[in-house]
């Protein structure tokens, strides 16, 4: 790729990672009794991060509509959902980690029942978010809160979830790894693609969203891939969050199963097949086309 066609990704990227930020931070300002709550919604929302469900959340909707601006309330919601599933991954009865994008984790710079109850309060609020999404139909609404209700539940992230703390301690095949990853990860994105489409006002049955769906799968487990590959190569630093995190828990990834060496490989599979799902969105899939691969290189 020519060097100036990365740099236009890039600044697209960092376009849409910023209407995200600046949207995320007009939220939980509020002079209320509970201030203490919302200090750390907004401690953990606000704290960095590459903001990734939100920027495809907006690209997909541009790529179905030709603007990304109709996305930004559905965006901000995964964007809190997400940062939920992070301040109860870092707790101490599931991952304890003291570190995340680069600051304290929420139970270390507030306490344990503050970080409980603001994930609990980001994912209610996420939920606010898309019902009251400003501009969009209330089909689109509707469709919204079922897909991320579905992606952030039982079958999707909170089972992944599970699987991944019942999974301590022993090794894993590769098919009960696929499971946790699918669930843990690769929904939420998936939604963030799905909820994208719809925000363009993509009906569900049409079929960029089984195409979207399937994009997300596949960089959902070359994203989880290359999460477990950094836990194990990187250093607490570069990432903002503990190195070695999953050896110290007793946790087997694809990492102890396979080695380094077939991880980097199998995350190049999985773009190469996210990049094939594309197809469909013909011209307008040259930044998404661009992003799988981004995602696959990432340091952090
Ligand atoms: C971390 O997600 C949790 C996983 C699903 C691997 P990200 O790597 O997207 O974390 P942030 O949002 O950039 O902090
Ligand atoms: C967590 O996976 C995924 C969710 C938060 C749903 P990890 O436990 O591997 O994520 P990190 O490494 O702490 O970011
Ligand atoms: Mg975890
Ligand atoms: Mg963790
Ligand atoms: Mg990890």
């Amino acid at each position: 790729m020519e060097i100036w066609q990365e740099m236009e990704y890039q600044k697209e990227y960092e376009r849409c990672r910023a209407m995200a930020e600046d949207a995320l931070d007009r939220c939980f300002q509020e002079a209320l009794p509970q201030r203490r709550l919302l200090e750390a919604m907004r401690y953990s929302l606000l704290a960095g991060g590459k903001r990734i469900r939100p920027v495809l959340a907006l690209q997909f909707c541009k790529a179905a509509c030709g603007a990304a601006e109709p996305a930004l309330g559905y965006a901000c919601a995964v964007e809190m959902l997400h940062t939920y599933s992070l301040i109860h991954d870092d707790l101490p009865c599931m991952d304890n980690d003291d570190l995340r994008r680069g600051k304290p984790t929420c139970h270390r710079a507030f306490d344990e029942y503050t970080a409980v109850l603001a994930g609990d309060a980001l994912q209610a609020a996420a939920f606010a978010k898309l019902a009251g999404a400003e501009g969009q139909s209330s089909r689109s609404r509707a469709a919204a809160c079922a897909v991320l209700a579905e992606a952030a539940g039982a079958y999707g992230m909170c089972g992944g979830q599970q699987l991944d703390m019942e999974g301590e301690g022993r090794p894993l095949t590769a098919e009960e790894l696929d499971r946790i990853n699918t669930g843990k990860t690769a929904a939420l994105l998936e939604a963030a693609c799905v909820l994208g489409l719809l925000a363009a006002e993509v009906p569900p049955e049409d079929p960029r969203i089984g195409a979207a769906r399937q994009y997300a799968r596949a960089l959902g487990l070359a994203f989880q891939i290359q999460d477990d590959i950094l836990d194990a190569t990187a250093g607490t630093e570069a990432l903002g969050k503990p190195a070695g995190s999953d050896a110290v828990n007793g946790k087997h990834t694809y990492a102890t199963l396979l080695g380094l060496e077939a991880c980097v490989r199998l995350v190049g599979e999985q773009t190469e097949t996210a990049r094939d799902a594309l197809e469909i969105f013909g011209e307008n899939r040259s930044f998404l086309d661009w992003f799988s691969v981004w995602m696959a290189m990432r340091a952090n």
